[in-house]
């Protein structure tokens, strides 16, 4: 029986019908979808990463229309010092190990391989590897981090922590 109301043939092939698919992440959601993509995706990453004991090691994974993607290592001991990241929003996770994040106003998170950290522009924070192994994590930038001033501590805020000993 012929139904009036029916599309005939492929209604899929009718673009106008449809939105655009989006070939490149724009959210936040979409940008931590990213990240937990290329977190899962071990052999991707693995054999890029190196250990520096002089220096954090990083790597730019990937690029995007006003995104990037970059993965640190961290050996124990190693941090950031207190950043914020000029206009850049930022979605980061952790690979491998363990980081330590103190942020302005909403203080200490341990952060593990699963946990997320999305932050807007404005946001100053502290990373570490406190622990006693080496860490290794994920950062989307967007748009591409191009400015990162450093908020030194004053006197009567307390160091982070150090790597734990036995
Ligand atoms: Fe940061």
């Amino acid at each position: 029986m012929d139904n009036d109301n029916a599309i005939a043939g492929d209604p899929t092939a009718i673009p106008h019908l449809l939105p655009p698919v989006a070939e490149h992440p724009r959210t936040v959601a979409r940008f931590a979808g990213l990240a937990a993509t290329l977190a899962s995706d071990r052999a991707c990453w693995e054999p890029l990463v190196r250990f520096d004991a002089t220096s954090r090691w990083y790597h730019r994974l990937r690029t995007g229309p006003g995104y990037e993607v970059w993965m640190l290592s961290w050996v124990p001991g190693q941090g950031s010092e207190r950043h914020d990241h000029g206009p850049s929003s930022g979605v980061y996770t952790v690979l491998e190990g363990a980081l330590t994040e103190n942020a302005v106003g909403r203080g200490e998170r341990v952060l593990t391989p699963g946990s997320f950290r999305a932050f807007a522009p404005g946001y100053i924070h502290e990373v570490v590897n406190a622990s006693l192994e080496p860490a290794v994590s994920l950062h989307v930038y967007f748009p591409g981090l191009t400015e990162m001033r450093m908020h030194p501590r004053t006197r009567a805020e307390p160091a982070p922590r150090a790597p734990l000993a036995c």
